[in-house]
């Protein structure tokens, strides 16, 4: 108003030459308006893409959305848009300006007054910390300002000085406050000016307008497509066993997505926090978080490109291990084989159809009535003897444990007494008794494993069974965690934790569906604020007790339920999916999502778990998941009256059995490749199974891309995943792309554009991108055999002038732990340039290495017939090597190169 006034002013002051009639026309129209408010601006201009829904429960009503303090107006019929929204003034705003701290600066925020409260339970006063943590990743975190709330123990190491020149730049607004982050000369990435922010005790919300359309990862959820649809989409995000059907939340949680910008380059945002929560996304494009927990704490990270984000996100919260080379090899698993000499029976039948085979799995059916820790001693009888079999046959054995524990007071169930004498059962809301659930084996407990003294229990335990049986990694199940009552034998105490005030959009009415009491106590917290944490700590507890177990040997955890950096300890498989053809599909899209969740080790059940696959889905479904770099068909066991069909790959036919192996026996030539990329994944955070956008960000069409992936940045895999199709299409970005095995290269009008491929139901499509150079070995049966065999390389010529192409080989013992820190590994720098190939060992710490040899070289797109190839100088002649002139392929063979040493192929 003052302002009103001052304008009128001196507009008369300018006017008063004019005339006394055009003098009290504009004072009168000035003094008696009053300027729309921002926020009737705002509820006059909205547009229906902009509003932040202020009551996503149903039954809004006009009355009950302004008792909330927001805004009301219609929608058309078939709009998603909410009819009830916020106004711009909602929330808090900055008091007494900010206070520089070493990294950024901290400031208090106040809640503006008069708002109405949503659930009476409103923080007032907050404190907000902002930090640039490095060039690429800026920091912040808002918390209660008078007392501490539940915060994940999970450390994101920060350095202590501020970084020199940040690729982002922060500024904030005072009232209502707000941050804006933004990529230096670039766009607004992230930008709470909008909706709504609140924070109360159960009930944290905060918005932010995104920079494009392109929104990436969220989980876990079984997601149909991998770029988010952003039309009023909600997905929510709390740690559930159930199967990955329709769009509900699913057993991990990773509240991680990344956002490709205009221009192709990229960031990603992780709200750190477990607590059950919904994401909204809407075509502004924006998203609102609501979490009914925790705290509201931030990590944005500013990359160059999609894969870079990838690599700054796991530096942040950790990466894999790198999987034992046997890990890579084809694994076989079912529900129920029934006894153990029906998997002796199956393991042999792959062995004599030849088919590769490196492990073989026990599931719930080993043990003793489903109890952790014990096995079957009838149906089972000569299961230590059969593993050592394995063993000497160059096969693995793992076993699963389910993250509870039969509740078997004086049964003398080793397992049960010693938790509980030791004290590690999660209580139940007194405190003092331990919290009874129910799953396989009957009513259960479950170790609370935040307490540290619970990875010496579960340390104790699967050491204890190693002295029975001798596996070799676990596999961990049901812990997100499952329970078959509901809440517990008791059921749960009607209380603001079991019935929380707000309720995200989690499957089941209630929040301890499946799952056991909000109010149960553990070490860190109540199971309120930890329940999606139990997957993450059991994987930490069975991750530590295989390293005490075996201190130098690498250990693999496969765990289903995960959090933010559980990678660190455990890889994934995507669950109990269905042998159903849509499920192919999702197993790519699952694949690409935990890629960017930092898990390069992952893939679905092959042939599908639940229902009766079909032989032509089984024989379609091994070509695909030869190409997961988890590579396990897993069959689940149905009911007694109707069990599943077999599906291992010898349970149809011949053919089907021929199809499998050949593409199992390529998976395994391909294996110095895919070692090499989980090695760049440990070292630089790198994707092994890759987006196609990840490789070619500027080009828009690959960011729709989910139906085809790749291996690292060079091998692209076309899967047929419809039922009859003997085609398929396949998008090529420009690139020179070379037919993996004819070597030919694909005409170049293709390059940029979808093409039709043959693919005749014995055949997956692979292509090679010219640039690269991928090792290879010959195959055999198992990985200790294959690791013995002679190597190859595979060179796929870029474009002109100089034709580079270039790629690494990493080699170790395949088992050792941190060999990539110790040293103990053979690294190979190939490179190839104006037709002379090098190969140059760069670290050379792995002796053993010295009786491998490269036998042959493949040279893809060589386009004119050479004269002379010379082998480190020595001139070689046919029939060591041969050009074929119909496909530009130079074949170079019959060599015995060291691989340890340097080599110089070139050709004139
Ligand atoms: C659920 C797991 O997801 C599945 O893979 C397993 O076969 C069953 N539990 C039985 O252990």
């Amino acid at each position: 108003m003052a302002r009103g006034v001052l304008i009128g002013g001196l507009v008369c002051l300018a006017l008063v030459t004019v005339g006394v009639v055009v003098f009290v026309s504009v004072w009168f129209t000035r003094d008696t308006e009053e300027p729309p408010t921002p926020d009737e601006r705002f509820y006059d201009e909205v547009k229906d893409w902009e509003r932040f829904d202020c009551h996503p429960e149903s039954g809004e009503t006009q009355e009950l959305c302004e008792a909330r303090g927001c805004f009301w107006k219609a929608v058309d019929e078939d709009d998603l848009a909410p009819r009830c929204f916020y106004p711009l003034t909602f929330g808090y705003e900055l008091i007494r300006g900010t206070e520089g701290t070493e990294l950024g600066w901290s400031a208090k925020l106040s809640r503006i007054e008069g708002l109405q409260s949503r659930y009476g339970m409103d923080i007032d006063k907050l404190h907000i910390d902002v930090e640039h943590q490095t060039e690429t990743r800026m920091h912040f975190k808002i918390i209660d300002a008078s007392k501490p709330r539940f915060e994940i123990p999970l450390f994101i190491d920060k350095p202590s000085v501020k970084p020199v020149a940040p690729a982002y730049e922060v500024a904030y607004k005072e009232s209502p406050f707000s941050l804006q982050i933004s990529r230096k000369g670039g766009p607004m990435l992230f930008d709470t000016s909008f909706g709504g922010f609140t924070y109360e005790d159960q009930f944290l919300q905060i918005s932010t307008k995104l920079p494009s359309t392109n929104i990436y990862g969220f989980g876990e959820h079984n997601h149909r497509q991998f770029r988010h649809n952003l039309n009023w989409k909600t997905w929510a995000m709390f740690a559930r066993d159930v199967a990955p059907v329709d769009e509900w939340n699913l057993y991990g949680h990773q509240p991680f997505y990344m956002c490709v910008e205009e221009d192709g380059k990229a960031h990603g945002v992780l709200f750190l926090n477990n607590n059950a929560m919904d994401v909204v996304l809407q075509p502004l494009p924006g998203l609102t978080y609501r979490a009914i927990g925790g705290v509201l704490d931030f990590y944005i990270f500013v990359g160059d490109s999609p894969e870079h984000v990838v690599q700054l996100y796991t530096e942040a919260i950790g990466r894999q291990d790198i999987p034992p080379y046997w890990g890579l090899g084809f694994q076989l698993s079912r529900w129920n084989y029934g006894s153990l000499d029906r998997v002796k029976q199956v393991v042999q039948e792959l062995k004599d159809a030849d088919i590769p085979h490196d492990v073989q799995y026990g599931d719930i059916d080993y043990m003793d009535e489903k109890k952790d820790f014990t096995w079957d001693k009838v149906k089972f009888a000569g299961l230590p003897e059969y593993v050592d079999q394995l063993h000497a046959d160059g096969m693995k054995y793992i076993i699963i444990l389910d993250g509870f524990i039969k509740h078997a007071p004086g049964e003398n169930y080793h397992a049960y007494d010693r938790g509980v004498e030791m004290d590690i059962f999660i209580k139940d809301p007194g405190g003092v008794n331990d919290l009874i659930g129910n799953v396989w084996p009957g009513d259960s407990v479950y170790p609370d494993y935040t307490l540290n003294k619970t990875t010496d229990y579960w340390t104790q335990m699967c050491e204890e069974f190693y002295q029975e049986i001798k596996y070799d990694a676990l596999w961990i199940d049901m812990n997100e965690p499952s329970n078959f009552y509901q809440g517990s034998i008791d059921g749960c105490n009607n209380n603001r934790w079991n019935y929380p005030p707000y309720y995200p959009r989690i499957l089941g009415n209630v929040i301890y569906d499946k799952t056991i009491c909000m109010d149960a106590v553990q070490h860190i917290g109540s199971h309120y604020n930890t329940h999606s944490l139990f997957g993450h700590t059991m994987s930490i507890s069975s991750y530590e007790a295989l390293k005490r177990m075996w201190p130098t040997k690498r250990g693999v955890v496969l765990t289903r339920s995960s959090f933010v950096g559980t990678s660190r300890y455990a890889a994934h498989w995507l669950g109990d999916n269905q042998s159903f053809w849509s499920n192919m599909g999702w197993s790519i899209i699952g694949m690409l999502e935990f890629s960017l969740f930092g898990f390069p080790y992952t893939g679905s059940d092959i042939c599908g778990f639940w229902f009766n696959t079909t032989e032509s889905m089984c024989q379609r479904w091994m070509q695909l998941g030869a190409f997961y770099p988890y590579s396990r068909n897993h069959n689940g066991d149905g009911s007694p009256d109707q069990r599943m069909i077999p599906q291992h790959p010898t349970a149809f036919s011949d053919e089907m059995s021929r199809v499998s192996r050949e593409v199992l026996l390529i998976r395994y030539r391909l294996l110095p490749f895919l070692y090499t990329l989980m090695y760049e994944a440990t070292v630089k955070g790198s994707t092994v199974v890759r987006p196609l956008m990840h490789e070619f960000n500027t080009d828009a069409v690959t960011y729709d891309i989910d139906r085809q992936f790749l291996w690292g940045p060079s091998l692209l895999i076309t899967p047929v995943l419809e039922e009859g199709a003997t085609s398929v299409e396949g998008y090529f970005p420009d690139a020179r792309w070379y037919d993996y095995y004819t070597g030919e290269e694909l005409e170049s009008v293709y390059r940029g554009t979808t093409k039709v491929l043959s693919a005749p139901m014995d055949y997956i499509n692979l292509h090679v991108r010219g640039g690269f150079i991928i090792p290879t070995q010959m195959p055999a049966r198992t990985t200790v055999l294959s690791r013995q065999l002679p190597m190859g390389v595979l060179v796929a010529l870029g474009d002109g002038p100089n034709y580079p192409a270039m790629g690494n080989l990493f080699w170790d013992d395949g088992e050792s732990r941190d060999t990539e820190k110790t040293g103990a590994y053979l690294l190979i720098e190939m490179s190839c340039m104006n037709s002379q190939l090098t190969l140059t060992p760069v670290n050379d710490g792995y002796r053993d290495a010295d009786s491998l040899f490269f036998e042959h070289i493949r040279v893809f797109g060589q386009m004119s017939t050479p004269t002379r190839v010379l082998v480190n100088a020595k001139e070689i002649f046919a029939p060591d090597y041969q050009y074929d002139a119909n496909i530009n392929e130079l074949f170079v063979r019959n060599q015995n190169l060291p691989i340890t040493q340097s080599h110089t192929i070139k050709w004139l």
